[in-house]
């Protein structure tokens, strides 16, 4: 991508740090070799437009769209091992560095890897330019984003109606003279990719000087962040990032401290730059009111406009008994309630959401509309890292974070 993009993102962010927009991050846990069809990526930005119609329908406030997407590969790992039925391989560590498959020679890192994900990745944001600014992205398609699966649900059913009233509303603009063909945003999307940046070199590799401003961007996504696992202070990952433009996410987990978490602020965005840093916390249900204010307190002493996102799948993940790594809605429903209290509380701006989803019906999270138990489970789960929300339940999470984001 272009430096320039990057820094339209950023100026869309500082509209969310100031508390006038709304972000919405979402995608994959992990994209994969096996998918990267056309179809696959359709879908998948398909339902992040659901929800972002969902959410600015029934709040009122603009959505910045950023997905987990053309570059979401590398996954760090809580254990570099496994084991499973007592033998030992090294960890899957994401489709750029090794494969899934629990056999010794699945797990060694392929170096062409690195250019396949690359490669992967320039195809995807190609289609995604295509989709969201070559008329699949237009208003007047609302209807036609409904797939068929999610279109016979309850809250499917829900969307169709919002986008029924999407419709009259535009056909009463145009009654009364209203040149809707001229109104680029009603044809186009603003559509941001990002990822978190493990892999430095590759990072690096995509680094470039931008002939207008002077300045690094990390062009292989609009937005990057660092995960909870390399945001060590004087890291390597904190060096890569605070020395690149683009705006930047940091994922904050239960054991950072409010004094950690100011420290990288002043290393991440030094010329407090409102858009430019975003504090994605995921601590699971429960937990948020034990971390949270201290955290808003602290950061608020400091000046910094980050924006505040809730990531509600981080913390929120376990085994089930029938073996699969899950989540259960129910408890990705009560973070976000917890976040959005907390704000609320605090007087803040409950700023976004991050999310793992995918346009596919998989059964790899519990419970939504549709009740999916654990014996479920087994019947559609193909994601090749953590369980992801299925169309239809993030459909209807967005539906609950725009009752939060009204009340
Ligand atoms: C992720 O977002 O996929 C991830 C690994 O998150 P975290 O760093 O918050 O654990
Ligand atoms: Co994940």
């Amino acid at each position: 991508m272009f430096a320039g993009e990057a820094r339209r993102l950023t100026t869309s962010l500082a509209d969310v740090a100031h508390g006038k927009a709304f972000l919405l991050q979402a995608g994959d846990c992990a994209e994969s070799f096996h998918d990267g069809s056309a179809d696959q990526i359709r879908d998948k930005l398909r339902v992040i437009l659901q929800m972002a119609v969902a959410l600015t329908y029934a709040s009122g406030v603009p959505v910045v769209k950023v997905g987990r997407i053309a570059g979401q590969f590398a996954k760090p790992r809580s254990s570099p091992s496994e084991e499973r039925d007592g033998v030992t391989l090294d960890s899957f560590r994401g489709h750029i560095v090794n494969s899934e498959e629990f056999e010794p020679d699945a797990r060694v890192p392929q170096p062409a890897r690195l250019v396949e994900a690359y490669h992967q990745s320039v195809a995807t944001l190609n289609l995604l330019r295509a989709f969201t600014k070559g008329g699949f992205a237009d208003l007047s398609q609302v209807h036609a984003w409904n797939q068929q699966f999610v279109a016979t649900s309850a809250e499917g059913q829900r969307y169709e109606a919002v986008a029924g009233e999407i419709e009259r509303a535009l056909h009463f603009m145009a009654a009364c003279g209203i040149d809707l063909g001229a109104e680029s945003s009603l044809h186009e999307v603003d559509f941001y990719t990002s990822h978190e940046a493990l892999i430095l070199p590759y990072e690096e590799a995509l680094t470039r000087v931008d002939s207008i401003t002077g300045d690094y961007y990390d062009c292989s996504a609009h937005m990057l962040w660092i995960g909870d696992r390399t945001r060590q202070i004087d890291g390597a990952h904190v060096e890569f990032l605070a020395g690149v433009r683009n705006p930047l996410g940091l994922k904050v987990g239960p054991s950072a401290t409010p004094d950690e978490i100011v420290a990288l602020c002043d290393r991440l965005d030094p010329s407090m730059t409102p858009g430019r840093l975003t504090l994605i916390t995921r601590f699971g249900a429960g937990k948020v009111a034990g971390h949270l204010p201290d955290l808003i307190d602290a950061v608020g002493s400091s000046g910094h406009p980050v924006i505040w996102a809730c990531d509600p799948m981080h913390g929120n993940t376990f085994t089930s008994s029938t073996g699969h790594k899950t989540r259960r809605f129910d408890d990705i429903v009560a973070e976000l309630a917890e976040f959005f209290a907390v704000h609320r509380a605090k007087g803040t701006w409950p700023g976004g959401v991050h999310i793992e989803l995918t346009g596919d019906d998989v059964t790899e999270c519990l419970g939504g509309a549709e009740s999916i138990v654990e014996d479920h489970l087994a019947d559609n789960y193909t994601t090749i890292c953590d369980p992801r929300l299925n169309a239809r339940q993030s459909l209807d999470l967005a539906f609950l974070v725009a009752e939060l984001l009204r009340s």
